[in-house]
Order: structure tokens, then sequence, then C-alpha cells
């Protein structure tokens, strides 16, 4: 029998209770849960399964084989994708009553024939560049892929249920370019309703701005990172601030504890020499397993009780945390984060020691750590 090495364990009852959370700071607003990049490392259908268990509406993915692994798993209830590349298999999402979403009319072009080749109209979301400067149309072509949608729906090849947009700066609640895209997305609409469409959903609303932006709401927040418990705006609120859960806890335990004299390197480039004679753990996760390499020297990690910081650099597979002579031994376990709650380490302060965002943190959790569900019971 294989021994887990290491283990993120998914708090499914987080995320449900999470998504709870969100629609009462949004005062009751449906919610898109965005599950795509495999539920942000927290698994897709699991954490699917747990924000419908919330009551989330809807599901938001990034690419069509997303979705259509969660029609597979058996949802049925609404879910958008968004993000996809020429030549896509546009008829198997239309034939998964997959909402698909246009930038630009090239897009259109393909949804289209994959609808005239089913003989059955797409479920299809426009999406406007109103500021981000990613996907989406233009404010320029933006009336272009509307009027283009509306004669598409005429000859039934299209049904445009939603229209949408996405933020820049939406953790910067002050940033002029908020207002300025909230504005704009106004204008988008009132050109989609003069185009003659009739969206079932108009959305907006990450994160962020649903907790710190109401005029951002439209008709359903589409949130991911506050799904998952973590914190969208770190600097302004803690997760418990918010009512807010993290869902994922990642945990190892040592492979090998030993004595060194003072003045023993430790690790790849000797960047940790040291003080005195003492303990050293081996931890057995690395950055292929999704540690930041940038947390060399920095990361927190709470081994035998204590909160320390990873000693050196952080290798491929391990990494070493100097126990100060504490006691300890092979097997011990190591939480590199958790909710906080019991004085380990949170994927936000990962985050803060690794120079980046939690999203960077929990998502890249790699393949080899066992995802083990706990507090729900996913069908
Ligand atoms: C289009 C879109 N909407 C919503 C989200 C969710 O964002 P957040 O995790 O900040 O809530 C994302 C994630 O990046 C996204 O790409």
């Amino acid at each position: 029998m294989s021994v887990t090495r290491a283990e993120a364990v998914i708090d499914l009852a987080a995320i449900s209770g999470n998504v709870a959370t969100i629609r009462r700071h949004a005062q009751g607003s449906p919610v898109m849960a965005v599950v795509k990049a495999d539920g942000y490392g927290h698994g897709l259908v699991e954490s699917a399964r747990a924000a419908r268990a919330g009551a989330a509406e809807w599901l938001g993915v990034a690419t069509l084989d997303e979705a259509l692994a969660l029609r597979r798993a058996g949802d049925r209830e609404p879910i958008l994708s968004w993000l996809t590349v020429p030549g896509e298999d546009y008829a198997a999402a239309i034939e998964a009553d997959i909402d698909v979403t246009a930038y630009s009319p090239e897009d259109l072009d393909e949804i289209m024939a994959a609808a005239r080749q089913l003989g059955r109209a797409a479920r299809l979301q426009l999406k406007a560049d109103t500021g981000l400067g990613r996907g989406g149309a233009t404010a320029d072509s933006w009336p272009g892929l509307v009027e283009a949608a509306r004669r598409a729906e005429l000859e039934g090849r299209v049904r445009v249920t939603g229209v949408w947009s996405h933020l820049a700066c939406g953790d910067e609640p002050e940033h002029p370019s908020v207002k300025l895209q909230v504005d704009e997305f106004a204008r988008a609409v009132d050109a989609a309703d003069a185009a003659g469409l009739t969206p079932e959903v108009r959305h907006l609303a990450n994160s962020p701005t649903t907790f710190t932006t109401p005029e951002a709401w439209w008709d359903l927040v589409r949130p991911g990172l506050a799904v998952y418990g973590l914190s969208p705006i770190p600097d302004r609120a803690t997760s418990a601030d918010l009512g807010l859960v993290p869902a994922m806890t990642l945990q190892t335990r040592l492979a090998m504890v030993k004595q060194v004299p003072a003045g023993a390197g430790v690790s790849y480039g000797h960047t940790y020499v040291t003080e005195q004679p003492t303990t050293l753990g081996l931890v057995p996760v690395g950055y292929a397993d999704g540690i930041p390499r940038h947390a060399s020297g920095v990361g927190p990690v709470l081994v035998a009780g204590r909160r320390r910081t990873v000693s050196g650099r952080v290798c491929m597979d391990q990494f070493v945390v100097d126990l100060h002579g504490d006691a300890a031994a092979a097997g011990d376990p190591v939480v590199l984060f958790g909710t906080g709650r019991s004085g380990e380490p949170t994927a936000q302060d990962w985050a803060a020691a690794a120079g980046t965002i939690s999203y960077e943190i929990v998502s890249r959790i790699g393949g080899r750590v066992t995802r083990r569900y706990v507090g729900g019971n996913p069908q």
C-alpha cells in the first residue's frame, strides 16, 4: 500500500458555505462560481458540486474541456466557458448546452457554423473589453459584434444569453479604472439592448468587487478566489474578516530529522548556514509540487508545534526547515497552509512570503499532491 507523502485536504463544506457567504455579501445576488483551473487547485468536479450545494446558480470555466468535464460528471445547470482558440469543438459544447463566449465576429462565425451543422441554436454570451485590455470586443468593435449576434439570433443560430466583461483593478476599488469600466460596461449593455438583444444575465463582478463595489454586481456575481475561502483584498481584510473559510489545507510529514553542527550549509547554494548545532527537518514537497521557489528562505511552515521558516532553497521535491534543536522525528506532521485557526500559516501568508497572490499558491499545487475531500458528500 502506498503511503501519502503530501496531501491537500479540501473542505467541501467550506466551499459550499463560502458561496452562501458571498451571496449574503452581494445581498442575495445569484452566484456564478468560477471553478476553472481545476477549481483553483481544489478539484474541478468536487469544487463544482460543493459550489452547487451552496446554491451557485452558474458555474464559470475557462475552457470548453472544463465545461464538458462538468457535464460528463453530471452537472445539468448553467455553465459558462470563456476562453477558446480557433478550431474549437463548439458543436460538442452546443450539444452539451454550455454557454460559449464570443469575443469577435470570427468567434461568432465559428459558433454559428457549428450551430448550423447541428441544426440547433447555441447559447451564446458576448464579452466586452471595457478596459482590462485582454480578451473581448473593444468599444469600437462592440457594436458590430452585438449587431452580428442579433442577426444570428434572428436566423435561429444563437440565443444570446449573456453580456459580460472583466475588471482590471477589482482589488483596488478606488482605482480610477474601476469606475471607468463600470460605466463602459453600462454603455456596452445599452448597445446590446439597442441591437435588440435580451440577455438573461449581464455580469462584471469578480471576488474583490463582490465585496467592494455593488455597482459592478448587475445580474450575478462571478467570484472565484472567494469561493475557496481566500481573501481577494488581503491588504484590507482577511478571510475571517469577510466570513470566508479557506478550503485547502496542505500538509505532509517530515521525511527525515537529523542533527548537524554549527556552520552547516543547507540545501542548494548554501544560502542558509546553521549558526549553532541544530536539528534539521526534511519536508518532502518542492517546486514540482507547486511550492514556490521564491519562498526559499522565507516560506512559513508549522512543524513540531511551532511556526518556522523554510531554511535555504526550495528544491524540486523537498526543502529543509531548521528546527533550532527542538525535538522532532521523521513522520511528524508538517502543515504548510490551512485556515490559520490552529496556528498554521495561510495560503495568503505564502503568497506574501513569495511575492505573489494566493490564487497562484493554491492553483499551482501539483498533481503529485493527493487531494482528500472532507466536509461534504459530493455524488
Ligand atoms: C473572466 C473571469 N471571471 C471571473 C474570475 C474570477 O476572479 P476572482 O478569482 O478574482 O474572483 C476570473 C478569474 O480570473 C476570470 O478570468
